[in-house]
């Protein structure tokens, strides 16, 4: 049973990082009147639909009774607030580290900032063998090592991708340093999940709307320091249409099928299914909406 959920769990999610960023790049590409949506604000509404689908979840769990639901959620979370505390670190890194790609994409091309963030795949390692003593062969040593050259070589920037933007070394510096804490924050709280998820009893759901309530209000937070003057202007859902939703329905998709997968595989095979993922959309991209030729 619980091989199948993880190859299941493993298998989603190849298919929604690839969806995911496929409708992504879909919906910058697409031209329309009047504003964008705010990113801030698909965050929040990624995390608050994470929730909503995870007290479902609970809820199936248990037994679609309301009462029992009402109490689960009340000796779980309520009456536990030091077990969810815990939940506030990841979900802290969690939202520097989207911040922190934030600044790396305003400073580094598209394709350096891609290349440079797969060294998450060996601090995710590195992280997995100190926190939580996991044993790595010499062949997995050498599969990491092989995956991470491969994700950067299939990512590399091509020369027409290098001389379309200048950016001045100064500005290289902050960005590479932006993407290098993000990959031990990524390796950290993605460990540091795993480790709360299969060291205590608690449930993956119950762990996932700890970590979205407060993803939640960080996010509010955030929503208010970046984009505070122009949802007063303009409102919180400015810009949204149908491709906004899809893309928001698969980021908090992502959210559970991620949880899911820390859950019954591990962090190390997340790194190797979001790698698959970028081989799919090559094959997507080149065979079907053939925006990309590979080269050698
Ligand atoms: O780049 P990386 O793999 O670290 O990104 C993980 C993403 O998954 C983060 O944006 C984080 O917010 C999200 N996540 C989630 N729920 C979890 C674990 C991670 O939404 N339980």
């Amino acid at each position: 049973m619980s091989a199948n959920l993880k190859y299941l769990s493993l298998g989603i999610l190849v298919f929604q990082t690839t969806s995911l960023v496929l409708t992504m790049r879909y919906s910058r590409t697409l031209k329309e009147d009047g504003p964008r949506y705010l990113s801030s604000t698909a965050v929040v509404i990624a995390e608050l639909l994470k929730i909503i689908a995870c007290i479902l979840l609970v809820y199936k769990d248990s037994k679609c009774s309301l009462r029992t639901l009402n109490r689960v959620l009340h000796d779980e979370i309520l009456n536990k607030p030091m077990e969810t505390l815990k939940l506030a670190i990841p979900s802290g890194i969690y939202t520097l580290q989207n911040n922190l790609l934030y600044v790396a994409l305003s400073n580094l091309d598209a394709a350096t900032y891609q290349v440079t963030y797969q060294l998450k795949i060996l601090t995710t390692a590195l992280f997995s063998v100190s926190m939580l003593s996991k044993k790595l062969g010499l062949y997995q040593w050498l599969s990491l090592v092989i995956l991470m050259a491969g994700v950067t070589f299939v990512q590399w920037p091509s020369d027409s991708q290098i001389d379309s933007k200048e950016l001045s070394a100064g500005s290289q510096f902050v960005g590479l340093m932006a993407v290098l804490i993000a990959c031990f924050s990524s390796g950290f709280a993605g460990v540091y999940f795993e480790k709360i998820l299969k060291e205590t009893k608690q449930s993956v759901w119950i762990r996932n709307i700890q970590l979205g309530s407060f993803g939640s209000i960080f996010g509010l937070m955030g929503v208010y320091i970046y984009d505070g003057e122009l949802v007063s202007k303009n409102g919180f859902f400015q810009g949204y249409n149908k491709l906004t939703w899809i893309v928001v329905v698969l980021q908090a998709l992502g959210g559970l099928v991620i949880a899911a997968v820390i859950k019954y595989a591990d962090n190390i095979l997340k790194g190797f299914a979001t790698s698959l993922s970028i081989i799919l959309s090559t094959l997507i991209s080149y065979f079907w909406l053939q925006d990309f030729v590979p080269t050698r």
